[in-house]
């Protein structure tokens, strides 16, 4: 297949790996045959897929996805939470394949790529994964089979379930991963996931195919990794009240199909309200910190596999706003300043499990600037600023 296609891009390279009878045996090198279990399993490492797949290889490598198992804040959980079902999801090919090997690589692409029969369910639902033969599963059905894998016509691909049979999960009763649930109930529920977190650009599937439309990123963030700054829309209406600054803050869930912060319970947006004078300088902070809070049985904040119910949720749903006035005493000229940010984790399941790199990204933002007291009010209020979510960005220059 990868000869013929060549003709009509010329220009591309040849791939790095043979494409004749050897290639059988390359094949079966990388067949992985374990003493447990009674049939042989194909599954490959990400970097072999690679080879040929480059783009999605180099997309998925710097994605969660990548780092299922080996991201710091996992690992810290997980010697928490001593629990062999993590793996369902973050490690399903912990059975199947050597845990150093393969399976370390966490949502790779022989987990996507042979997922079947995706069943999204309160209690985490479940999926097949098709190991048993080398059959890559891709929302194509007219491709020609390959010498090293078959093309496997799976239009589920192109679904949520795929996405929600790990992307929902309510242990006991308790909500920890809820963006299927939310997206299913919400106003983008006729979205896929796929449109927004894969979306589409033309490139060529492997090296030497043809270059063709509809290509999805493998980043889940967007083509510039820019998803979360096009989430939110912000509104600030800043007015005089007997000398106050008020400023009344909006911050409306526009453009995510689900509630903001989505995934992890301890995921926080959090809201920075500040007023600085003329130079600059910060006369007064304000900091709201919206998201879930999983308490345990005396209403501590804990992680979530401590955790027996839902302190509070102050997530912003799909298709809502969020609201709240601030009021500011500043004796001059100056500028009131509303950030909104992303944050990984809360601060206090930071502390309980040790993890000290917290990450952190800009969502929105927007500054009012204002004069001195008049007779009449503040001059140059009262102001009304509405940010508004930025356009889709374009892929940065690779
Ligand atoms: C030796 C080259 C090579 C390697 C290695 C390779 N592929 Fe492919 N793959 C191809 C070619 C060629 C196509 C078809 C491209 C086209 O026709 O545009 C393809 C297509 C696909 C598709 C699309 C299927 C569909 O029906 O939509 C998927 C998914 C896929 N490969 C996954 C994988 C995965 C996962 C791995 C690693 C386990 C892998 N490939 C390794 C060459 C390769
Ligand atoms: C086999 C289970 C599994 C499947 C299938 C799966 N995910 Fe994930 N996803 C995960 C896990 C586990 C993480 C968390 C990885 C980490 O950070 O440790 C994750 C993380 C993410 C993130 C967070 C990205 C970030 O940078 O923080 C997004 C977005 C995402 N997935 C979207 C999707 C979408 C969309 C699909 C369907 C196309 C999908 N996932 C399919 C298990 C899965
Ligand atoms: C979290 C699940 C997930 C992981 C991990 C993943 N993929 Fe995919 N992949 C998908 C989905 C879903 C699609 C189809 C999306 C669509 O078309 O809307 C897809 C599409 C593809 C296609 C076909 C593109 C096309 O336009 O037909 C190829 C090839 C592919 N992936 C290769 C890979 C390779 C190689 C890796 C690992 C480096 C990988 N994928 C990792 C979910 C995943
Ligand atoms: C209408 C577009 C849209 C749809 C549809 C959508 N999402 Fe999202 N998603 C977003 C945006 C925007 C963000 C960034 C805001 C955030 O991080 O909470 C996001 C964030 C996420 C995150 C990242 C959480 C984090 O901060 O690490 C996950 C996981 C996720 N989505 C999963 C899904 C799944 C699964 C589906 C389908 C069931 C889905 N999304 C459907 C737009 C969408
Ligand atoms: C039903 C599937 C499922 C199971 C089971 C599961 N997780 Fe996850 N996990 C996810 C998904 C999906 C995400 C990504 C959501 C997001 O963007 O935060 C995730 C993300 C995480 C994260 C955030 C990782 C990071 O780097 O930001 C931690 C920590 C975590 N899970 C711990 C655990 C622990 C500990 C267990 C076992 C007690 C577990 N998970 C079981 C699906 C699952």
């Amino acid at each position: 297949m990868g000869c013929e296609s060549e003709k009509e891009t010329p220009h591309k390279p040849q791939p790095a790996v043979p494409r004749d009878a050897a290639a059988a045996d390359a094949l079966a090198a990388s067949v992985v045959v374990d003493a447990a279990l009674p049939r042989k399993v194909f599954v490959t490492g990400a970097g072999r897929c690679g080879e040929c797949h480059d783009k999605m290889y180099d997309e998925w490598e710097v994605s969660a996805h990548a780092h299922a198992v080996s991201s710091p804040l996992y690992k810290a959980a997980l010697v928490s939470a001593k629990d062999p079902t993590c793996d369902r999801c973050h490690s399903p090919l912990a059975d199947a394949a050597p845990r150093d090997g393969v399976a370390s690589e966490g949502v790779t692409c022989d987990v996507c790529h042979t997922l079947r029969e995706p069943t999204p369910g309160v209690d985490g639902g479940g999926f097949r994964l098709a190991i048993d033969d080398m059959v890559k599963f891709g929302p194509r059905c007219d491709l020609k089979d390959h010498y090293f894998h078959r093309m496997g016509c799976s239009p589920e691909h192109k679904e949520a379930p795929i996405c929600g049979s790990c992307h929902w999960w309510e242990p006991k009763g308790l909500p920890v991963f809820t963006e299927f649930a939310d997206w299913r109930a919400g106003p983008a529920a006729k979205t896929p996931c796929q449109d927004c977190h894969m979306p589409k650009e033309r490139a060529a599937l492997a090296t030497g195919s043809p270059v063709r439309t509809g290509v999805p990123h493998h980043g889940l963030l967007g083509l510039a990794s820019d998803l979360r700054t096009r989430a939110l829309g912000l509104e600030v209406a800043v007015r005089d009240d007997h000398g106050a600054v008020e400023a009344a803050v909006t911050i409306a869930n526009t453009n995510a199909g689900h509630a903001v912060p989505a995934g992890l319970p301890e995921h926080r947006i959090i809201v920075r309200a500040r007023v600085r004078d003329a130079a600059g300088a910060e006369l007064a902070l304000e900091t709201r910190s919206l998201g879930r809070l999983l308490v345990d049985a005396s209403g501590q904040e804990v992680p979530f596999w401590r955790a027996t119910k839902v302190g509070a949720d102050t997530r912003i749903q799909a298709g809502t706003a969020w609201h709240e006035t601030f009021v500011f005493h500043p004796p001059a000229a100056g500028t009131v300043e509303v950030e909104v940010l992303y944050r990984g984790v809360s601060d206090a399941i930071a502390k309980q499990l040790g993890v000290s790199e917290i990450e952190e990204h800009a969502m929105t933002s927007a500054r009012v600037r204002f004069g001195v007291p008049t007779a009449t009010g503040r001059a140059q209020l009262p102001k009304t600023l509405t940010v508004k979510p930025p356009a889709p960005g374009k892929r940065p220059a690779r």
